[in-house]
């Protein structure tokens, strides 16, 4: 269940096939070495940040997204890992799909997963943990 059935696989605008509800669908159960500083900065900036930013004020700028909801930095992201996982990782409902934003691919997504999934490591965790 990991790559949908094969050709014409979902895009990355379309949901992924239905979840258990226990996770198992979208996680490969592994923990590689994805950090915040080799990929989740990176994943945030390039498909986020043009709406979820703390330097975007007002709903314009902002594109709606909701005040508060910031991934600018590994704190604010960690603070919304659950919706995250959610709505970009399985759902890929965001960035929103109606609108002409750069999205991640399936494989991006499947990286954001994981590295959710292993707790989101970053660099800056204390080595002994
Ligand atoms: C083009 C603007 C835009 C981009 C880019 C964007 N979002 Fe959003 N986001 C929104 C809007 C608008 C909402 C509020 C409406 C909604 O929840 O669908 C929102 C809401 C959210 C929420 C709250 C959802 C909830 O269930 O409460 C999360 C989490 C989120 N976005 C994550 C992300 C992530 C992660 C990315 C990058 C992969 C991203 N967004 C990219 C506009 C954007």
């Amino acid at each position: 269940m990991l790559l949908a059935n094969g050709i014409g696989a979902c895009s990355p605008d379309m949901p992924l096939p239905v979840d258990p509800g226990d996770g198992s669908a979208m996680t490969t159960g592994e923990c590689g070495d994805l950090t915040f500083e080799n990929f989740g900065q990176q994943f945030f900036q390039n498909y986020c940040l043009r709406c979820h930013s703390e330097d975007l004020v007002g709903d314009l700028a902002r594109t709606d997204a909701p005040v508060g909801i910031n991934f600018n930095t590994l704190e604010g992201v960690r603070e919304f890992t659950n919706r995250i996982r959610l709505r970009a990782g399985e759902l890929g409902d965001m960035p929103p799909t109606i609108l002409p934003v750069p999205r991640p691919s399936e494989a991006e997504r499947r990286m954001l997963i994981e590295w959710i999934d292993c707790n989101t490591p970053s660099d800056t965790d204390p080595v002994d943990s």
